[in-house]
């Protein structure tokens, strides 16, 4: 089968990272008889240079006439002045909102050979296994924003239809795995998070009466998602909560720079990132953790492309690797770390050894 893929690797370690996940769908694409044809395109940091704006148009055309977009991540220092016309940031919320993307899945499983890496006690994570849903077209990111000389404020605005179709897509999702979901929210407070418990316990109530939902508000769910996490199955939630909570589920499976991301709207292209920035502390350096984006090529597979054998070869051959001690410095803890190049390596010759193709 032919596929078309939008790249865009931004910032910093974006375009190191991005170029990994290429190498191993080139791989995956051979060994299937795929062909996977790469486009890229400037968003971000480098977009701004080049073309003055974050998101040119060229580039959210590029995306929408693709089969499916890759992206690395954006951002850094350069660009990061308070007072900037223009951020790259703008152009990442951008283009989730000119595609639709309203469901970012964010899967969390810690693997056997990265607990080590984890801060968290070895018997809390084992058996882990869960999936963040962030909203991730509304809320408090995409509201109206001011700023005079005496303050400045951010809108957080949620319509019924946004809090259903995310609800939707976790109860369906759900279904598909432990039938669990707990919504997170902070309705002890906050209006939008009234309407969002609302919402939820209506949809489940009339539409998944087979999902058990439960309720949590975010500032102990933030408590909850460390000292017990295996008690989670699919987690949604708001779109600032579900980035901040992702980053902190990070750490059960011992790097920021293990975790992928899908983003899904209704029949649009999907996007697919690493949660993780552009690391602005190890860029260049050859040194970047590729798994989140290696992992999140794989999500491309599986949700874009139909390809769940492929998809599946991505995932078992970065398990492998990982078992094998294939280790950049952000998992290594004996000082034995291979660089972002040595560690595809790993990746692509346990594809070649163990990728079967069944017909
Ligand atoms: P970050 O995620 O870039 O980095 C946080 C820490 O994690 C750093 O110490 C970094 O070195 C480490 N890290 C992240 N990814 C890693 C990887 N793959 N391998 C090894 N270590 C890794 O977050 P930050 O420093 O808060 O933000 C830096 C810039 O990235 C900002 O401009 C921010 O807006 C942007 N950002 C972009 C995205 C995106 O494009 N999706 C996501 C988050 C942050
Ligand atoms: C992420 C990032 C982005 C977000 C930023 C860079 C806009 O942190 O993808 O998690 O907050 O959504
Ligand atoms: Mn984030």
């Amino acid at each position: 089968m032919r596929a078309d893929i939008a790249l865009l690797p931004g910032d910093g370690i974006g375009p190191e990272v991005t170029a990994a996940a290429v190498e191993v769908l080139r791989a995956v694409g051979a060994r299937h008889g795929h062909d996977f044809r790469f486009d890229s395109f400037d968003i971000g940091g480098i977009a701004i240079d080049r073309h003055g704006e974050p998101l040119p148009q060229a580039t959210l055309d590029g995306c929408k006439a693709a089969d499916a977009v890759l992206l690395g991540a954006v951002g850094g220092p350069k660009w990061s002045d308070p007072n900037a016309r223009v951020r790259p940031e703008q152009g990442l919320l951008a283009i989730r909102r000119a595609l639709g993307l309203y469901a970012n899945l964010r899967p969390v499983r810690p693997h056997a050979a990265t607990i080590g890496a984890s801060p968290i006690k070895p018997h809390l994570l084992a058996g882990v296994d869960l999936l963040v849903v962030r909203e991730l077209t509304g809320g408090i990111y995409f509201g109206d924003k001011t700023r005079d000389a005496e303050g400045a404020s951010d809108r957080c605005y949620y319509s019924v239809a946004e809090v259903e179709r995310v609800m939707r897509r976790a109860c369906t999702l759900a279904r598909a795995r432990r039938g669990h979901v707990t919504s997170v929210d902070k309705a002890n407070v906050l209006e939008t998070s009234r309407l969002w418990r609302d919402v939820a316990t209506r949809i489940v109530r009339d539409e998944f009466p087979d999902i058990t939902l439960e309720h949590q508000l975010v500032d102990s769910m933030a408590m909850h998602l460390i000292a017990r996490p295996r008690a989670y199955d699919v987690v949604v939630t708001e779109n600032m909560f579900g980035d901040i909570l992702t980053d902190e589920a990070s750490m059960l499976a011992g790097s920021l720079g293990l975790l992928p991301s899908a983003s899904l709207g209704e029949g649009t292209v999907g996007l697919y990132e690493p949660i993780h920035g552009s690391a602005p502390d190890i860029a260049g350096k050859g040194v970047a953790n590729p798994y989140g984006t290696i992992l999140s090529a794989a999500l491309l597979l599986r949700h874009s492309l139909g390809m769940a054998q492929e998809a599946a070869c991505i995932e078992d051959a970065v398990d492998a690797a990982l078992s094998d001690g294939a280790f950049t410095a952000d998992l290594a803890s004996d000082g034995r770390a291979m660089g972002t190049a040595e560690a595809t390596l790993a990746v692509l010759s346990r594809i070649d050894q163990d990728c079967r193709v069944s017909d």
